[in-house]
């Protein structure tokens, strides 16, 4: 039998939580500990989870007990952090965004590549019931190809959200607002299953939180798919609650709609649910309780068996979506991938 992995989970803020969770349920990993530069933070996760708690990274690459290191610290510290932990030959999780704009995403996605570990970007929204049920249908061309879609996302960041962590809110430390922290989970379902993105025109607004933080809180963007499909995009985080999102595939001979966390298929006036996302203990239901399902496909690769987990070039990928509706924005020019 293979020995199980020992991961440490760096960053104890909303999402590391989950992190922990997920290590300690998933088979072929243990949680060697966690680690925050604010020591009750990994005091009290280490606690509950009965493991070490480090107050510096360094603690934790020096530790031989580690072999993957779960990033879940601010979006400027995700390429530093990767970049370290790789050249001292750890496996990585790294949470969304894998890098802050595209220049670096392509420069660390490169610097990765060459070492010999194995990284898992977060993009759990994949993951759920209910989205990996589309992929399904929609490869299964039993409903015909698509021939459009469209992404709604309307959720609520408070003033005291931004005004609770430094880093949130400012292009320097979060790389953008709205669409690199809260959309770009919605912008790369939208491509997974609607089809690859040519091309995008978009733009950007900050309505509701102008008194409060120098990013966006609202996006819209055309998509234009390889095959010719045009995919509509809206996200705003000024809306007054956390709605789950909202995505609608339409298919030649039935529509696909994800709405309220359960899946729709629709052929004319015929209506069937068809999957629905589990709720679970840790992490918010409208984040996606993907989490699990991802990092256990990635815990059964390391252990050998085949890579399903979303890799580096998905990675990538999201974040040249949300890097090009923050150019066409700034230019007012369509942007050609
Ligand atoms: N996938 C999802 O659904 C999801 C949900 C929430 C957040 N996230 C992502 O997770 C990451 C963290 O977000 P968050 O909302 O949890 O942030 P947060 O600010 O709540 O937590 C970050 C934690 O990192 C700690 N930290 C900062 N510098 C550190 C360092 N040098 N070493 C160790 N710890 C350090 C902070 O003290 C803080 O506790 C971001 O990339 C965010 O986009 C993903």
């Amino acid at each position: 039998m293979k020995k199980d992995k020992g991961a440490v989970v760096v960053g104890c803020g909303a999402v590391g939580p989950v992190h922990a969770q997920v290590t300690k349920e998933c088979q072929g990993v243990h949680l060697v500990g966690v680690c925050d530069i604010i020591p009750e933070r990994a005091q009290r996760l280490a606690a509950e989870y009965d493991c070490k708690a480090y107050n510096s990274y360094a603690q934790v690459l020096m530790d031989p007990e580690v072999d993957v290191v779960h990033i879940c610290t601010p979006h400027y510290l995700h390429a530093p952090m990767a970049r370290e932990a790789a050249q001292k030959g750890k496996h990585l999780v790294i949470e969304k965004p894998f890098a802050m704009n595209m220049k670096e995403a392509e420069k660390l996605g490169t610097e990765l590549l060459a070492q010999q570990v194995k990284v898992c970007c977060i993009l759990q929204n994949r993951y759920t019931p209910c989205i990996q049920k589309m992929k399904e249908i929609i490869g299964s061309g039993k409903y015909g190809a698509v021939k459009g879609g469209r992404g709604l996302l309307t959720w609520q960041r408070t003033p005291e959200y931004y005004r609770s962590e430094a880093w949130r809110g400012r292009w320097e430390t979060e790389g953008g607002g709205l669409l690199i922290n809260q959309a770009v989970h919605l912008l790369d379902l939208m491509t997974y299953l609607g089809g690859e993105c040519a091309g995008l025109s978009g733009t950007i607004a900050n309505r509701t939180l102008q008194e409060v933080v120098e990013v966006e809180d609202t996006a819209e963007a055309t998509l234009y798919t390889k095959a010719g499909q045009i995919l509509h995009f809206f996200a705003t985080n000024g809306y007054c609650a956390n709605t789950p999102f909202d995505l609608e595939i339409i298919l030649e001979k039935a529509t696909l709609h994800f709405q309220d966390n359960k899946l729709y298929l629709r052929q004319e006036e015929q209506v069937q649910e068809i999957a629905t996302n589990k709720v679970t203990q840790k992490g918010k239901a409208y984040w996606g309780n993907g989490h699990w399902n991802l990092i256990q496909a990635f815990y059964n690769a390391l252990q050998g068996e085949a890579d399903t987990y979303t890799s580096i070039a998905d990675g990538v990928a999201a974040v040249q979506l949300v890097d090009g509706i923050y150019r066409s924005a700034q230019t007012g020019k369509h942007i050609s991938f």
